[in-house]
């Protein structure tokens, strides 16, 4: 019953095309590119995101977070991607679509980061945008939700530029940066019509 649905992706799954932008999957070979950029882009994104463990940018933490994600994805649990630039293929961020959920729900939380060299030019925006077709054509999902702190101005932009509309206010909601911070929630359905 396509209400019910799961996916199982057993091949690997294509690129995703954007404005400028594609998303694809994590690999072993993106290592370098990647912790790099985290390394440069740390102090930025430190006040937005989970503490990083200690080891986060190691090549071995690197590769269990490869393995995770291709996990996730062969188990529907989970889509994670990294965003690149078509005009020469730089890796400037990442974006995720997490904590899928089946059944009567059809659900999954929309989350990402952008490298703090490419911020602000229109990015973050393409790669949302490509990926809304995926989370709701592709994987058949109902709804995308989001979270970001009452203070994430970019965040907030972001996702009301891409049809989410806020919903509610969730107290102490996640830890970031070591803290539980209160968070804005905001959703998008797969009817386009709050776009
Ligand atoms: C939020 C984030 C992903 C936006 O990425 P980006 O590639 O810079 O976004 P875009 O260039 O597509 O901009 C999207 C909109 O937000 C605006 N914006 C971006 N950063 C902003 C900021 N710091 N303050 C105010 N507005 C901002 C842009 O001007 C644009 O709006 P516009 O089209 O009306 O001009 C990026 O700033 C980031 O990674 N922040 C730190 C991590 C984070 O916040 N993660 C999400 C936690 S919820």
């Amino acid at each position: 019953m396509a209400f019910f649905r799961t996916m199982n992706f057993s091949e690997p799954l294509a690129s995703i095309a954007g404005d400028g932008v594609s998303l694809r999957t994590p690999q072993m070979t993106d290592y370098g590119e990647w912790s790099t950029l985290r390394e440069t882009s740390r102090e930025f994104l430190k006040p937005w995101e989970p503490i990083w463990p200690a080891d986060d940018l190691t090549r071995s933490a690197f590769r269990r977070r490869v393995r995770r994600y291709a996990e996730d994805l062969r188990t529907d649990q989970g889509y994670a991607f990294l965003i690149v630039r078509s005009e020469d293929g730089a890796l400037v961020g990442g974006l995720t679509l997490a904590n899928i959920r089946r059944g009567v729900a059809q659900a999954a939380s929309l989350g990402y980061w952008m490298g703090l060299p490419f911020t602000r030019r229109g990015y973050m925006t393409a790669a949302v945008r490509a990926v809304i077709p995926f989370a709701f054509a592709t994987l058949r999902l109902h709804r995308l939700e989001a979270a970001c702190i009452p203070i994430n101005a970019g965040s907030i932009r972001l996702l009301e530029k891409n049809g989410f509309v806020r919903e509610g206010y969730a107290r102490e909601y996640l830890c970031i940066n070591g803290i539980w911070q209160d968070h804005l929630l905001y959703a998008r359905l797969a009817e386009a019509a709050n776009a």
